[in-house]
């Protein structure tokens, strides 16, 4: 099967998901978006107003932040996936609970197979913990500790890159971590530029091992 149809089909799942008790008040679940062949993945926290409205992610304040972000290192929305630790709407926008995440892990996990990023960048500390410390293997010791680095772990058997950073929510009304993001994406867009440089340095010996052999 191809890549659009396995995502095809687990956006069947989450929509019909009943795994926890987010399926009750949803209107719709939100699955993730952007591009299956990208290096580079987000993973937020769990949708809002907004986003349980449109099925979208990041669509709402905290959304358009994000985008300014993507854009202030001249990345697209498309050009990269984003999804959340939980696909559903927890209620009064309370943060998600671990039985939460933990049922939704399944559909994480399949999107970060199915993606196979070389780097995820983790908004805020659900996710960071999520992925750092429970996938990763590594101690979470919270957000405003661990942002601002790099994280080398093994995920489903793949080397992965992980930077957590704050939510965008976080820096709406707030100056300091609105100062931290910004610094943080700064050190997305190197370590991003050197994994695609370095994709297309592989390429090229390749083919020039292919004409070699010819
Ligand atoms: N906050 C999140 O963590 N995710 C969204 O999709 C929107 C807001």
């Amino acid at each position: 099967m191809d890549k659009n149809a396995v995502w095809s089909e687990l956006v069947l799942e989450i929509s019909s998901c009943r795994k926890c008790r987010l399926a009750e008040n949803r209107t719709r679940a939100v699955p993730g978006e952007g591009s299956l062949d990208t290096k580079i993945m987000f993973i937020g926290e769990a949708p809002g107003r907004s986003e349980d409205e449109a099925g979208r992610p990041f669509v709402g304040a905290a959304g358009k932040l994000l985008s300014e972000l993507l854009q202030s290192i001249n990345l697209r929305r498309e050009n990269v996936f984003i999804t959340n630790v939980v696909k559903c709407r927890p209620p009064e926008n309370r943060d998600p609970l671990e039985d939460e995440i933990r049922s939704c892990s399944y559909f994480t996990n399949s999107i970060i197979q199915l993606i196979q990023p070389s780097l995820i960048v983790t908004l805020g500390n659900h996710a960071g913990r999520y992925v750092i410390e429970v996938l990763g293997g590594i101690r979470w010791y919270g957000v405003s500790r661990m942002r601002g680095n790099v994280y080398e772990v093994t995920l489903f058997g793949r080397k992965t890159l992980v930077i957590p950073t704050y939510h965008p929510a976080a820096a709406l009304y707030n100056p300091a971590p609105k100062k931290a993001l910004e610094e943080d994406f700064k050190l997305i867009a190197t370590r991003y530029k050197e994994l695609t440089e370095n994709e297309v340095k592989a390429k090229e010996r390749r083919k020039t091992l292919l004409d070699f052999m010819r």
